[in-house]
């Protein structure tokens, strides 16, 4: 199975959980940055898992981006902007055939999330949904991970592997 997980991460929390997810799946499936996953690449791909941490209660848009950028320098760690955010990566996506997983990471408790923004997209793209958006827990505005939500993701990932047939 040629399973990519395409990940938005400015703290470096959703692209760990992105790097469990993929071993998870098994040893072909990788883990990639929105820059590093080119059209080409994800074109053929026979499962698309897509992750971004949840910022102002939904998937990051360019606003909560320059919002970010701007106020770099209050924040903990400087986030890392390089990346195009997974919205405009999901925009770029070509038309396929494969089956799309959606996570998100987030902090609290919150009304509404990222992963039906990305689902619904994949299923645009012609990703059908594999399994339900999941959800994985940082402890503080920045991160670290709480305890536990790699190997929750690991399993997560062997889940998906199971539910496509891999
Ligand atoms: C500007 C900003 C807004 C945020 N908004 C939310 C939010 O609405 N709900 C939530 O649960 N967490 C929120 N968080 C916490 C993020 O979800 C957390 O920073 C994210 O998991 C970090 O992922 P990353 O390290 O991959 O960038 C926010 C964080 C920032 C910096």
């Amino acid at each position: 199975m040629n399973a990519i997980v395409v990940y938005e991460s400015l703290w470096g929390n959703t692209a760990a959980i992105a790097q469990a997810i993929a071993e998870g799946l098994g040893p072909e499936a990788r883990a990639l940055s929105t820059a590093e996953a080119t059209p080409s690449i994800a074109a053929g791909a026979d499962l698309i898992v897509a992750g971004a941490p949840l910022f102002a209660f939904r998937l990051p848009t360019d606003d909560i981006r320059e919002t970010i950028r701007k106020k770099a320098a209050s924040f903990a760690a400087p986030p890392d902007l390089s990346h195009p955010a997974l919205r405009a990566w999901l925009e770029t996506l070509p038309p396929g055939r494969g089956r799309g997983a959606a996570f998100e990471t987030r902090m609290w408790f919150s009304p509404g999330g990222a992963t039906g923004t990305i689902l619904r997209a994949l299923k645009k793209a012609g990703y059908a949904p594999l399994a339900r958006g999941k959800r994985f827990g940082v402890a503080g505005m920045t991160g670290p991970l709480k305890r536990g939500e790699r190997e929750r993701a690991r399993a997560w990932g062997e889940r998906l592997a199971r539910a496509a047939g891999a």
